[in-house]
């Protein structure tokens, strides 16, 4: 073992498994014998893989997938019939009804924390989709949830796939003007919100915040509110709905829908590089197939431990690793109401403490912020029962790696650096703990199934097997990929399968060392990455021009030290207007509505002009590199139209750093 490296990419910085460490369910040899079957026949691997699910009627078909441009299709288990509430819950009914399935563990730490049976789960989600079905919720229609992180918001999902509707959460911090064009993209039939978000002793109005949106949606949308904080809010008859009352009055007892394994089982928006968000599809056999068996083997999960993936539901993270891969394998999950430094940076590590979290999954940037809290806020605390730590969303700096493992692993956990995407469902580029080696800053080798492969970004000519840079493709599906955007099949396979024909394209740059460990880049399109959550450009630059005083607006990122990047605006007002501070704040403010904080500017230059080519198109390169403070390197700007507005931005840059 190595020494800590400050610099990332050390092909040479590999790190022994922690002495001691045992994984229940693969070994390195047993990773190598089984991704190599899993590559050479995966009709034979994902037969057999789908045998973990509770079927209804069993598969007779594995995988029918074509990546080819104009022809897309994917189907995973097509003739199997299964429901993925019952293999969430029923099916562990027998041997662990009495066994917690979900604590919830409160924004506030004074608020005692809940332990959900499985029993209690059952009861929740039967009555719960018996109310769906009293409003009308039929097989194929789309549920819009639009809760906090409590249990209700797994009960919705969960009843949503017993009845056969269609869910499409949305992020609890996204405003009603995202919420509500999520609203009418699905053609949803109804949405459930709460009365009020309590996050970091704050509080979101969500249910003003559905008033606001389904002021633009039809007026056949109901609403369902789940009464959690007890705040006042407006409430229009016949069309709001009072769920937690109405669940005390229905059956504990709703039968199942057997559904298609190629049926949808979610829809979850994300941000690509056009302005418009995508609807992500996932059907339900292989998405739960998918699911449960990286959650079972990435983290090493065992009858007994307790899991906490530190993620909203919102995203796709806590679709996979706290719901539905833990559900599906009779796991205990933790749901986390709360943010890491509320009330102080300590908390992560007491809710540890207090629950004996065995497996603990986290984000990159969340570790950045409490590591600037110092480590004595993790000192506090017994953090003996963590056996496998996890990061997701970014690529983790090494840094970031090294305290990780240092202060919360105590140099005994091994770390599990997940590379993944919304369209993917679950796991694709993963350390398996025990059994594959770390480097800090690697994602390190391919889950099962899973053929990556590099291709060279302008060429498309694919790399050589080892040492290779460019731009990540791969080459065959997996039973957790997107089946299609919904309602556009289209655009699914011009984003994903036009520009490198045959295979998939993750938008992912991508470099793999000598040992074939894959190192992620970041985004080569016009996403990027804040606090680990995807945000488009375009989406940032559509809400700023919608403001009356703006006249154009390019966005981009840059390093960012908590949030890997910030993002970096560029704007110009319309004719006579005065730029100032006020109209500054004014803009961030307005984005904030707009989007969400999520997509608030960090950095709002005010520019004159933008640099264009004589075609009219914004050269963001450019624009890229000053806001990264590289303006030294601006390569060619010759084709521009007018090279002086460069030096403009040069000069009053806003990232000094
Ligand atoms: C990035 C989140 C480096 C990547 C599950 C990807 C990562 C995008 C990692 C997907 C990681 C995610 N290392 N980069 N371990 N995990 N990313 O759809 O750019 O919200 O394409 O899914 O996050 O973000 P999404």
């Amino acid at each position: 073992m190595s020494a800590a490296s400050k610099t990332s990419g050390e092909a040479t910085d590999m790190r022994a498994i922690p002495a001691g460490f045992e994984n229940a369910h693969a070994t390195p040899d047993v990773y190598r014998e089984m991704y190599a079957a899993s590559i050479a026949d995966p009709d034979t691997f994902w037969g057999e893989q789908g045998k973990r699910l509770d079927w209804i009627k069993p598969y007779t078909r594995v995988k029918d997938t074509d990546f080819t441009y104009g022809k897309v299709s994917i189907k995973w288990y097509e003739d199997g019939v299964l429901n993925a509430s019952v293999n969430c819950i029923d099916r562990h009914l027998k041997d662990r009804a009495l066994q917690t399935a979900i604590i919830w563990e409160p924004d506030d730490p004074k608020t005692p924390a809940k332990h959900i049976t499985y029993r209690e789960l059952s009861r929740k989600v039967n009555q719960m989709a018996n109310v769906l079905l009293s409003q009308g919720v039929m097989r194929g229609d789309r549920v819009v949830i639009y809760l906090p992180m409590i249990p209700e918001a797994a009960y919705a999902m969960l009843a949503c796939a017993r009845i056969g509707a269609i869910h499409s959460i949305v992020f609890a911090g996204f405003s009603p003007d995202a919420l509500a064009n999520r609203i009418n993209d699905s053609g949803a039939k109804l949405v459930i919100t709460a009365d009020s978000a309590p996050r970091g002793g704050r509080r979101t109005p969500l249910k003003a915040n559905t008033d606001a949106a389904l002021l633009h949606c039809s007026d056949k949308v109901r609403c369902l509110v789940v009464k959690h904080t007890g705040d006042q809010t407006s409430w229009v008859q016949g069309r709001d709905v009072d769920v937690l009352a109405m669940m005390d009055m229905v059956s504990p007892e709703c039968p199942p829908r057997p559904m298609n394994a190629e049926d949808p089982l979610f829809v979850l928006y994300t941000s690509g590089s056009t302005g418009k968000p995508k609807g992500v599809v996932h059907t339900t056999g292989g998405y739960l197939v998918y699911a449960a068996m990286t959650h079972q083997y990435v983290f090493d999960y065992k009858d007994g431990d307790i899991f906490w993936c530190t993620a909203d539901v919102g995203w796709v993270t806590g679709h996979s690793y706290i719901v539905y891969g833990p559900l599906a394998n009779g796991a205990t999950t933790v749901m986390f109401e709360g943010v890491p430094t509320f009330p102080d940076a300590g908390r992560f590590w007491e809710v540890c403490e207090k629950h004996k979290v065995n497996q603990f999954y986290t984000a990159p940037t969340a570790i950045r912020a409490l590591m600037g809290q110092g480590p004595e806020w993790v000192e506090k605390y017994d953090l003996s029962s963590l056996r496998v730590l996890g990061t997701v969303g970014e690529p983790i700096n090494p840094e970031a790696w090294v305290w990780y493992d240092k202060h919360v692993g105590k140099g005994k956990c091994p770390i599990v650096d997940t590379w993944w995407q919304t369209e993917t469902g679950g796991h694709m580029i993963t350390s398996l703990p025990g059994a594959i080696e770390g480097k800090p800053g690697s994602a390190t080798l391919p889950f099962f199934g899973v053929k990556p492969v590099i291709l060279d970004a302008a060429t498309a000519v694919r790399q050589g097997e080892t040492e290779a840079e460019g731009v990540l493709c791969i080459s065959d599906s997996w039973p957790g990929q997107m089946r299609t955007v919904w309602g556009d099949h289209e655009r699914f396979q011009e984003t994903y399968f036009s520009q490198y024909r045959g295979y998939y394209f993750t938008g992912d740059g991508c470099r793999r060392d000598k040992d074939g460990y894959y190192w992620i880049t970041g985004r080569v399109d016009d996403v990027i990455n804040v606090s680990g959550h995807r945000m488009g450009t375009a989406e940032v630059e559509s809400a700023l021009v919608a403001h009356a005083q703006v006249a154009e607006a390019a966005v981009v990122g840059y390093p960012h030290e908590i949030k890997g990047q910030g993002i970096y605006a560029y704007v110009t007002l319309m004719n006579g207007i005065e730029p100032t501070e006020d109209l500054r704040k004014e803009l961030v403010k307005w984005v904030r509505n707009e989007i969400g904080p999520i997509a608030s500017p960090d950095l709002i230059q005010w520019a004159p002009g933008l640099p264009k080519t004589r075609s009219g198109k914004i050269m963001r390169r450019i624009l890229r590199k000053i806001a990264e403070n590289d303006y030294g390197a601006l390569g060619d700007t010759s084709t521009l139209a007018d090279p002086s507005v460069v030096d403009d931005l040069i000069e009053n840059r806003m990232n000094r750093a």
